[in-house]
Parts: C-alpha cells; structure tokens; sequence
C-alpha cells in the first residue's frame, strides 16, 4: 500500500487530541493516520488527494442497522401517516418476506443498502438478523451480513414468530438458534418492549449470548418506558438503544455506567412519535450515539447526515454534539476505538464534504455533501 497525502482540508474535525484544524492536510500510511499538521511542513507521500478546502470529518459510524430482509412496508408507513400508530407488528410482514427470499436476493439488498450508506460517509456499519426468526433464517441474514461487515448482531429475540409459543421460542433463541448463528455474529441484541419481550425473557437471551462469547446490546425503552434501560446497565452492555421513554432514574443509571445511549431519530421522524430527551442525557454525562436503525418498517433510511439533521433540529444536540454521536459515540456503541476518530493510529475512514465546514450536515439537510469516502485509506 502507497502513502497518501490529503492536502488543502479546509476543516479538519479529527475528535482525537488536535481536535480541529484549519487548513490541514493528513498522511494515510498502510490504512491508518499517520500524520496530521499544516501546510508548510507536509512530509512526502507517494500519492496526492487535494480536496480543494473542503471539510474532512471521521467516517459515521451507523452502530445500529436492521439491512437483512425483503420486501417493503410503504403502504404501513402510509397509514401510520394518515394516523396509524406504530407497534412493531409490521416486523411479521418483513419475516415473512424475508423467509421465501433467496439469499442472492438478500444478499442484493444489502449490498444496495451497504453502498447507499457509504455513499453517504458511512465507513462502519452494524447489521443486525431479526426478520428470518428460525434457526436456518437466523443463521443465512448473519453469514450474509457477515459477508459486508464484522459487527454483526444476532436478534432472534426481535419478536415471537406468529404461532410459536414465547417461552418455547426464548428456549430455541438461547439454545439451537444461538448455536447457529454464534460464529457469524459478534453481538447479541433483544426487542425488549411490550408485546416482544419482557426484561426476564430479554435477560435470559443476552445472558445466554454473552456465555456464547456474544457481547449484549438492547433495543429498549422505544415504546414504552419499561425495563429495558435498566437492563443494559445491568448486564453492562455495550449500547441501549431508542431510550425514547426514559425515567430520571434511567438517565441517571446510564451516566453511571458505561452503557452508551444510541439514539435513533429516524424512527421517531418514520412513525410519528416524540424525540429522546437527547439533552437530559447529555447534561447528565450519558455517552450519546446516533445511528440510522434503517430497517423497512419503523426508519427506512441509510443517512447518518439526516439523523444529524434531525438530531440537531429535534432534539437540541448541538452540531457538535451531533457529529460527535454519529462518529465517536457510534465507535463506543460497538466498544471501538480505532474509529470515529482521526488520532495518529486510528483507521484512515474519512469523509470529505462538499461544504467548507461540518455545521452544513444540518444547515443544509437533505443535500447529498458526501464528496468522497476513504475506508481503510482507500477510495470506495
Ligand atoms: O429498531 N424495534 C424493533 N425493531 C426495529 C423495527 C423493526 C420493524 O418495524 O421492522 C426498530 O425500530
Ligand atoms: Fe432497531
């Protein structure tokens, strides 16, 4: 591999001990950072990229995806914005689905939404099963998911399939289904929610996932404010995600922990509910993320720019704050530290912006400003 100096950057956002520069260039060498300074002092390189004063920001990390299914949900989303409300009952409809697909058919559709991501600067994805829900479904939407990304989240627990038994089910999640899905999937993960499963049921899954070397993440609190949050912190798991319904005593369990809270405002945006409390949390110290959940029914968007925007817009984070979540929150989330960051050492995943500065991912919302994407130092 050729070392590779950016030059001309205009603003350098690199979240790691510069912080940010003006006018900065960057040296990639075998993948990773390798220098950062001015103009005047550039070291040489083998290659050349010159942005021409645009903003260079860390690649988004999107810790939080559901990109394994088929099929659509256009007309639900229809009726939810004629009135309907969102219950999580549509997840049927995308099983079903998904099960008669083919894998080249699944395997499309992620690639799809793969490169529809990083077209939008997304260099890190997580991509979770959860609409396949028997052992041999489970098993193909991970070895596929496998295929694009190493985190990989296994979510057998996402509802109970129609007809089956709920306690039979949470014995075939934690027995069989997890045997299968174990050596594809880094992460487990539980809908924990009235009407999927309870935090007793959702404590047995993510227990019996972390005795198979699987480490815990949690849908929780999305619909309504139950025991979700607390169960994070109890099992130490790596990201809570929604925390749409939060008590002060879960904001203040979070701050004492090292669960991260990840945030998902395009499904509040998708089914019409209200925003996290994104400020309680952040003046409470709580680690924030903030990723797409982009899944067919309840967020069906691959753009951390528009979570950003809506995040800034909707939930008071500041600019800032917003870029920080969709990077180094996002890297935390999945208990990373190579990315979400541009410090000497971490991977070279960067996006340059067609904008002079950062603070146009939400002033001008809905604009594709992706320039160009380097994953791993390289062009994608
Ligand atoms: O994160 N809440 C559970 N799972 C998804 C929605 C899945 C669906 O509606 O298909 C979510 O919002
Ligand atoms: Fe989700």
């Amino acid at each position: 591999m050729t070392s590779l100096l950016v030059t001309n950057i205009g603003e350098l956002t690199t979240h790691g001990p510069q912080g940010t520069v003006q006018h900065a260039s960057l040296v990639v060498d075998e993948g990773r950072v390798a220098w950062i300074g001015g103009a005047s002092n550039q070291p040489l390189t083998d290659a050349r990229l010159d942005v021409e004063g645009r903003a260079v920001i860390p690649g988004f990390v999107d810790s939080h995806a559901h990109l394994v299914f088929a099929g659509s949900r256009a007309v639900e989303f229809a009726a939810r914005m004629a009135g309907e409300p969102y219950t999580g009952g549509g997840i049927r409809t995308t099983v079903a689905a998904t099960r008669t697909a083919s894998d080249e058919t699944l395997r499309a559709n992620v690639a799809r939404l793969v490169a529809e991501a990083h077209a939008q600067g997304t260099t890190t994805i997580e991509i979770k099963s959860g609409y396949g829900l028997t052992v041999e479904d489970e098993a193909r939407s991970l070895r596929i998911a496998a295929e694009f990304t190493p985190e990989t989240t296994f979510l057998g627990a996402h509802v109970v399939p129609d007809g089956v038994d709920p306690d039979g089910y949470v014995r075939l999640v934690c027995g069989e289904m997890l045997d299968a899905a174990r050596e594809h999937a880094a992460w487990v993960d539980v809908f924990c929610e009235r009407g999927a499963f309870d935090v007793d049921q959702s404590r047995e899954v993510l227990r019996a996932g972390a005795a198979a070397g699987l480490a815990p993440r949690i849908h929780a609190n999305q619909l309504t404010a139950g025991g979700g949050v607390q169960l994070a912190v109890e099992l130490d798991a790596a990201s809570a995600d929604h925390c749409t319904h939060l008590s002060t005593a879960d904001i203040k369990a979070l701050a004492d922990s090292r669960t991260v809270a990840t945030l998902l405002p395009g499904a509040e945006f998708s089914t019409r509910s209200p925003y996290p409390d994104a400020r309680a949390l952040l003046d409470a110290g709580v680690t924030v993320a903030l990723a797409t959940d982009c899944n067919p029914g309840s967020s069906y968007t691959t753009s951390m720019p528009f979570c950003i925007a809506l995040a800034v817009r909707e939930m008071r984070m500041t600019p800032a704050e917003a870029l920080w979540s969709a990077t180094v929150g996002g890297a935390r989330a999945l208990r990373r530290d190579d990315i979400g960051q541009l410090s000497v050492g971490a991977r070279a995943d960067l996006t340059v912006l067609d904008a002079p500065s950062y603070l146009h991912l939400a002033y001008r919302p809905g604009v594709p400003l992706v320039h160009t994407v380097l994953r791993n130092g390289e062009p994608t």
